[in-house]
Formats: structure tokens, C-alpha cells, sequence
């Protein structure tokens, strides 16, 4: 990824970091730089007036996320739902607050048990293998569109999912974060753009079949797990299996495939990343800490202030929306040096990609396993990248991402050594 390392050419007022344009086009990283330098805590209005702060500093932003009394999740934790509080809440778990918050992240952390992470690492290695072998032969490949099939196969067998599922899961669940990007815009069958309560409908509706399927025929898969025992609120529970597997979904289709594709990015930039983390188990471990922080695919988390809070000099009223800038936070020279730099054996490596506080991802350990397998395997079999075409990222405000990456991969095996 090359940003540019200079001040914003506008001055914060000027920018919009509501347009998910700024994100696929643009360069939010020089905007986040000037905004940690010069206004770390800013108010902003988009452009139909809608306001927000904006948190860019790396302390300021564990500051919001670890304390849920003054900084709420429970109106949306996205800035999709900016202005109109989400309707989820007290059913979904990133957007509702303990004590009711540990209710529902329970069951998904006991559904998630380990022997999911154990099976991870080695299926993950063989959908790399089957996926990236006939790229071996130096054919152009598109990066991005194969790393997107990359969480469904680590989760779809998981959860029990079927397999000629996966692909419209995933793009369902690329569309309901990004729906602005062209590429991720989900279409209906009659051609037309579908909303994004379209989207949100269709997820909803194809687990409420699949859950009533499995409470019929029960499985040894995660949706089993997630049905309700004896003696419970059979509906209520049902309801909100339905809520946990839209978070699960979402929270490993959005992500995973960009922390891939931005590290085979980085990868073909400059040839000593993939050598460094072949350097054995400890180098690879601290070289995905550093794809994460590079590659921030959470780009933001929304939070709305309860009280009235004062944030690194600037005095916030009650009930205003806070967006706490992951990718910003993660580049912050305060905490990290060179930050611009991809730096596969950086310790500590104190990165928020995962967030911070009572919402840290749920999923963290089997995205870890998970892109220990993708790296490992690619490391072993791809000895070198380069890139043959325009590399677009996603429009998005949420998922800092790449929509297109087309490579020529070599393989390692025919490499001189
Ligand atoms: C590189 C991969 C991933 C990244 C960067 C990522 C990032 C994040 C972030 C930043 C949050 C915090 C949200 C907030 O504070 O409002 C979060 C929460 C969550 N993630 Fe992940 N995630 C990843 C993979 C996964 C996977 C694989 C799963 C599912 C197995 C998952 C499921 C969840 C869930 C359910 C939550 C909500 C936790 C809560 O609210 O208590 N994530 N994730």
C-alpha cells in the first residue's frame, strides 16, 4: 500500500470522512495523519449534516473503546447507521453494552470452541493449496477475488454451512458493509441495485431456514450449538442464534480477505516481508501481528457519548456520535515507529485491529489461526509476486479494503535457491 506521508492538502473541515469515495480513492491515511497532528479529536458534518467526531490518536482511541459507560454502542457501532439508531440492539452483540452484552457474546465464544481453532489452520491450508495452484504457472490472478473465498471455506464447514452457499453468502456479506462500492453491490434479479435492508433480509431469512433445518435434524456443528436447550425460551433463543451467525458472518467474510490481499501487496512492494516471515514459526506469529496493524481492515468503530466527556482537549455534549479511526489509530507515531513501514518482525506490535475493550473481536483466535494457515502455506509454495494490473480498493468507510488485485505468482518450487 503506498500513502502519501504528507499533511492534508485541506484542512480538516474541508475533508469528508463520511464519503466512501475518500476511502477507495482517496488517501484517507494523509487525512488521519493531519487530523492525529493537528485536531486529534474533530467534529465533523457530512454532507447531508449529519455529525460525527472523529478519534485519530492511538491512546484516545482505547480511552473511547474501554469505557462503554460514557461511549455507548448501543445506537450502532457503525457509521452506516449515523443518525438512526440501530434497531438491533439488544439482540446483536456489537451493539449492545454489558452487563447484557456478556449475555450474548457467551454463546458465540462457546460455539467457537476449540476444536474450531484446531481444524482452522489445516483446512485453511488446503483451500490456499487448491486455490493457488493453477496460479502457479505465472497466469495473471485476481488476489482479491480469491482471497474473498477464503472465510467461508474456514467458516462455512464450521457452521455447517453448504458448500454452493459460500459464494452468496460472502457476497451478501460484502455488500451489507460496503454497499457503496460498485464492486460489492449486491444486484437484485431484476438487475436493480437492492438496499441495504434488502441485504440485511436476505442474510436473516437464509439463517432463519438453515437454524429451523438444523433444530429439526441436529448437527455436530456451531448452528447446533447455538440452538436452544431445554427449558429455554425456544423463540427468543432461535431469534437470537439468528443474530449471533449475521455477526459471525459478517464480522470473518468483511475482514479476513483484506488483511490477505494487503499483505501480498505489501509482499510484492518489497520482496524482504515474505522473507522475513519465512524465517520460521516465531517470524511468521509477529509478521500476521503486522499484517493486521498494516492492513486495519476494521477501518472504523462507531460509539455515541452517554455523557458529556472531554477527549484530549476538546469537550464532547451527550448523545453525539464518536468514530474512533482503527486504521489511524494504527499508524500513530506515537505508539508505533515508522508506521508507514511494513516491518514483519515489529515488537510489541500494540495494534487496535481487533478493537479494544468489552467488543474485542469474539473471532480474533480463528482469524489468527486462520492467517497463520493462508501465510504458511502461500510462504512455503509462492516465491515471488508481481503485480500486472490497476489494483482498485473498496469504497467504504467501514472496510479499509482491495477490490482488485491482479498478480502473476512464481512458484517457489521452480525458484533458484
Ligand atoms: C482480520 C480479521 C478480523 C478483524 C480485523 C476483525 C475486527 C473486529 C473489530 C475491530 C471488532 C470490534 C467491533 C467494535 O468494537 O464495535 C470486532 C468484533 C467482532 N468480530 Fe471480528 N474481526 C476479524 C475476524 C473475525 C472473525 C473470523 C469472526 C468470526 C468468527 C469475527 C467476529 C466478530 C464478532 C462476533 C464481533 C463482535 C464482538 C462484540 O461485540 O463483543 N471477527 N472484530
Amino acid at each position: 500500500m503506498t500513502v502519501s506521508t504528507t499533511s492534508a492538502p485541506q484542512g480538516p473541515d474541508e475533508v469528508d470522512l463520511h464519503d466512501p469515495v475518500l476511502h477507495g480513492e482517496g488517501e484517507p491515511h494523509s487525512v488521519w495523519r493531519h487530523l492525529r497532528r493537528h485536531a486529534p479529536v474533530h467534529r465533523h458534518v457530512t454532507a447531508d449534516g449529519r455529525p460525527f467526531w472523529s478519534v485519530t490518536r492511538h491512546q484516545d482511541a482505547m480511552r473511547v473503546l474501554r469505557d462503554h459507560r460514557a461511549f455507548t454502542s448501543a445506537r450502532g457501532n457503525l457509521l452506516t447507521t449515523l443518525g438512526s439508531d440501530d434497531v438491533a440492539s439488544g439482540r446483536m452483540v456489537t451493539v449492545t453494552d454489558p452487563p447484557r452484552h456478556a449475555e450474548l457474546r457467551e454463546p458465540q465464544i462457546r460455539a467457537l470452541t476449540e476444536g474450531v481453532h484446531a481444524t482452522a489452520g489445516p483446512r485453511m491450508r488446503q483451500a490456499v493449496r487448491s486455490l493457488i495452484a493453477p496460479a502457479l504457472d505465472g497466469a495473471p490472478v485476481d488476489l482479491a477475488r480469491t482471497a474473498a473465498r477464503l472465510p467461508l471455506m474456514a467458516l462455512g464447514p464450521v457452521m455447517g454451512l453448504p458448500a454452493q452457499d459460500w459464494p452468496r453468502l460472502g457476497r451478501l456479506a460484502s455488500a451489507a458493509v460496503a454497499p457503496d462500492d460498485p464492486a460489492y453491490a449486491a444486484d437484485a434479479p431484476d438487475g436493480t441495485r437492492t438496499t441495504l435492508a434488502a441485504v440485511h433480509h436476505e442474510i436473516f431469512a437464509y439463517f432463519r431456514t438453515t437454524l429451523r433445518a438444523r433444530f429439526r435434524a441436529p448437527a455436530d456443528d456451531l448452528l447446533t450449538r447455538l440452538l436452544p436447550g431445554p427449558g429455554e425460551d425456544a423463540r427468543a433463543r432461535a431469534e437470537l442464534a439468528v443474530h449471533h451467525c449475521y455477526s459471525l458472518l459478517l464480522g470473518a467474510a468483511t475482514t479476513l480477505p483484506h488483511t490477505v490481499s494487503a499483505t501480498v501487496l505489501a509482499m510484492s512492494e518489497d520482496a524482504r516481508v515474505a522473507e522475513a516471515m519465512r524465517q520460521g514459526p516465531e517470524a511468521l506469529t509477529t509478521g500476521i501481528e503486522e499484517a493486521l496493524r498494516w492492513s486495519s481492515p476494521a477501518s472504523h468503530v462507531m460509539r455515541h457519548t452517554t455523557r458529556p466527556v472531554e477527549l484530549a482537549g476538546a469537550r464532547l455534549p451527550a448523545g453525539e456520535a464518536v468514530v474512533v479511526w482503527l486504521g489511524s489509530a494504527n499508524r500513530d507515531e506515537a505508539v508505533f515507529a515508522d508506521p508507514y513501514r511494513f516491518d514483519p518482525g515489529r515488537t510489541p506490535n500494540r495494534h487496535l485491529a481487533f478493537g479494544y475493550g468489552p467488543h474485542y473481536c469474539l473471532g480474533a483466535a480463528l482469524a489468527r489461526a486462520s492467517l497463520t494457515a493462508v501465510f504458511a502455506e502461500l510462504l512455503d509454495v509462492v516465491g515471488g509476486v508481481e503485480v500486472c494490473g490497476r489494483v482498485e480498493h473498496l469504497n467504504s468507510h467501514f472496510i479499509a479494503g482491495i477490490s482488485r488485485l491482479p498478480v502473476r505468482l512464481a512458484s517457489r518450487r521452480r525458484m533458484p535457491r
